[in-house]
């Protein structure tokens, strides 16, 4: 009896120090690019109850960044289509993206076939329920490559 007591304190005090952990729950999320300007996926999904989300973008083609090149960019709906045309001045180096732009909520850098990317993102600049919208930004791509964003 005693010898159980013994072994369920520190059982106990481990469930206790472990528990702030539980809360900080990082999702993970991943997305396909082609050489055909496609993504595979129109929707992306994570619970409401993540606090971080870690995105992996794989570019599944075998031409080069500097020619089908693919992003993974995060803004609200509203925000989509402005940022895309705001992206198409800049260069492959800023990820074709405005620099420090508040209406990026999260994004990877440009990457080209065969290689893979992961941003890592807080959610807590998103709204349960709310309108996001994901696209590529690189140059031309933004129309074709985009999709649903959902966080709830
Ligand atoms: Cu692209």
């Amino acid at each position: 009896m005693e010898i159980a007591v013994k072994l369920l304190v520190p059982v106990l005090l481990a469930g206790l120090v472990l528990a702030p952990a539980a809360h900080a729950r990082v999702c993970a999320v991943s997305i396909d690019s082609t050489d055909q300007m496609t993504f595979s996926q129109k929707e992306i999904k994570v619970g409401a109850d993540c606090s971080q989300v870690t995105l992996t973008l794989r570019h599944t083609g075998k031409l080069a960044a500097t020619a089908m090149g693919h992003n993974w960019v995060l803004t609200r709906s509203a925000d989509y289509a402005p940022v895309a045309m705001a992206g198409m001045r800049m260069t492959l180096a800023d990820s074709y993206l405005p620099k420090a732009d508040a209406r990026v909520l999260a994004h990877t850098t440009v990457i080209g076939g065969g290689q893979t990317t992961r941003v890592t993102f807080a959610t807590a600049k998103l709204t349960k329920g709310g309108d996001y919208t994901f696209f590529c930004s690189f140059p031309g791509h933004f129309a074709m490559m985009k999709g649903r964003f959902i966080f709830g």
